[in-house]
């Protein structure tokens, strides 16, 4: 789908399908829309005294005999409490609409900016967002099917229309940073959405090698088990799939030392290993890997956005299987930082394999570290699938990112990391267990053994084992991958 954005006026724009809004309990269009065309503005009138359009948020009513317009139909989507609008509302409401323009079959849709008149929004923040939820709930994974049930109809345009030239450049600018955000997040839930047997660690560091080369990033690909990273190396013995350790550079900022890594869990599979998981819904465990898709989503875009800092992706990615060759409850391995651990159960991986990244994070002269990773089921049952959990030993660093979320509609909630966690995790035999007593704070306990590694670095952990995979789709989140937190670390990024 291709976006522009056009100095126009809605009454005189060819189109499919043109599209204008509501507030929840006005009774007639106001704005552009209003002054669009007397029939159109009488006919909605109409249909709002009879009730058929209320304004209620993402409703949308399709009318067909839009009055003088040169748009075949138009759409009357509803915004919502106008005292309840903000930007995210701008995201849920352009997905309802683009959703609606695929299912009526029209190729070209045009839209003013919801929010940037009479709900108050600045333009350039509106564009984005409108941009964001079309292009983020216009999302499907294409799949594998040979037959299908309907053949694919794609909507081949979105229009921005705007009649104030003055506003345009602004509208420009927004429209064109949602669509370049938007993409990497549908390409990180194209990664997760793909099976373990087409996703496997060398399949994954093979696309990050070719975005690596696309954007002039330095990349790194290395065997963990050569570079003693005993921990990642636990995990991956006993799949017959090798593991990897990827990393990519962006350097924004060359004449300073500070530099941000941010880390994504790359468990491509996690069967649980011989503490292995319940067979019901494993095959979700393909989605395990969403923190390594979400990194490698923010690197993908890094030289369009050009933030002024130096940044590098790490992804440790690994198959967490049962076999011979196994970690075993009990065992005792050696990290890459030198701390041995005892792998209690070997189902908690992810830590295992953070634990090495962020050792070479530091090595790689990290001065700031953010890990994204579906840690714990545990984080699901404290913020189901409504936000991510985050952890981290620097308040100033969790507000930025706590803030940054906020702004793209991606919820965060800080979960403690108290010394009790900390203490949990003391071993008889080793310097530390991979985990605490069983059923107790498990995603801060999963922190406190990442925290063993981070030291005296500034660090925050995002725990996105609730929010990386949805069983419903969600306003302009589909069923399956969102692509969370994107979004958020990109917001962050470019503060
Ligand atoms: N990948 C899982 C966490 C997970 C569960 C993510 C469900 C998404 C949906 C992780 O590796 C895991 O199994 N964690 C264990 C840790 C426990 C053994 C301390 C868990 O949460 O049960
Ligand atoms: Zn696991
Ligand atoms: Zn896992």
């Amino acid at each position: 789908m291709k976006t522009r954005v056009e100095c126009a006026s809605i009454a005189d724009y060819k189109c499919d399908l043109l599209v204008v809004n509501l507030f929840e309990g006005v009774k007639q269009p106001g704005g552009a829309a209003g002054a669009a065309d007397k029939a159109l503005n009488g006919l909605i009138s109409k249909l709002c005294r009879d009730g058929e359009i209320d304004g209620k948020l993402g409703k949308v009513t399709l009318i067909h005999c839009p009055g003088r317009l040169r748009a075949q139909k138009v759409a009357v989507v509803g915004l919502g409490k106008k005292e309840k609008f903000d930007l995210e509302k701008v995201r849920t409401v352009a997905a309802a609409v683009i959703k609606k323009a695929r299912e009526v079959k029209a190729k070209t849709v045009a839209t003013i900016l919801h929010g940037a008149g009479i709900g108050g929004l600045d333009p350039e923040e509106a564009a984005k967002a409108v941009v964001e939820g079309s292009v983020l709930g216009i999302y499907k994974f294409s799949g594998y099917a040979k037959e299908k049930e309907e053949p694919d109809f794609e909507v081949e345009s979105l229009s921005l229309i705007e009649c104030d030239k003055g506003k345009i450049p602004a509208i420009k600018r927004g429209a064109e940073l949602g669509r370049i955000i938007a993409e990497a997040e549908n390409h990180a839930r194209d990664l997760v959405n793909a099976p373990s047997n087409k996703m496997s660690p060398s399949q994954f560091a093979g696309l990050a090698k070719k975005i690596a080369k696309i954007n002039g990033l330095g990349f790194i690909t290395l065997d963990p088990k050569a570079e003693g990273m005993g921990a990642l190396w636990a995990v991956a013995r006993g799949s017959n799939e090798p593991p990897r350790l990827v990393a990519l550079e962006y350097k924004g900022n060359p004449g300073s030392k500070e530099k941000t890594a941010l880390i994504g869990k790359g468990i491509t599979f996690d069967s649980g290993g011989i503490s292995l998981k319940p067979s019901q819904k494993m095959h979700e465990m393909k989605s395990d890997m969403a923190g390594a898709a979400a990194v490698l989503g923010v690197m993908s875009l890094l030289s369009d956005l050009k933030p002024k800092k130096n940044i590098i992706g790490i992804m440790p990615l690994t198959e967490n299987m049962p076999s011979g060759h196994a970690t075993k409850p009990g065992d005792v391995v050696s990290s890459l930082a030198g701390y041995t651990i005892e792998v209690l159960n070997t189902d908690a991986e992810g830590r295992m394999i953070l634990a090495d990244a962020v050792t070479y994070a530091k090595k790689k002269g990290a001065t700031e570290i953010i890990d994204v990773a579906t840690l714990t089921g545990g984080c699901i049952t404290a913020l189901g699938d409504a936000a991510s959990g985050v952890i981290g030993n620097d308040q100033k660093l969790i507000d930025r990112l706590l803030e940054a979320a906020n702004l793209c509609g991606q919820k965060m909630w800080q979960l403690p990391l108290y010394d009790e966690y900390k203490e949990s995790l003391k071993s008889p035999i080793a310097d530390l267990k991979n985990t605490g007593e069983s059923g107790k704070a498990s995603p801060s306990t999963g922190a406190a053994f990442i925290d063993k590694f981070v030291g005296e670095t500034p660090w925050a952990h995002i725990d996105i084992a609730g929010t990386a995979y949805l069983e419903k789709a969600r306003g302009y989140l589909p069923q399956g991958a969102t692509g969370v937190p994107v979004r958020t670390l990109i917001e962050y990024l470019n503060a």
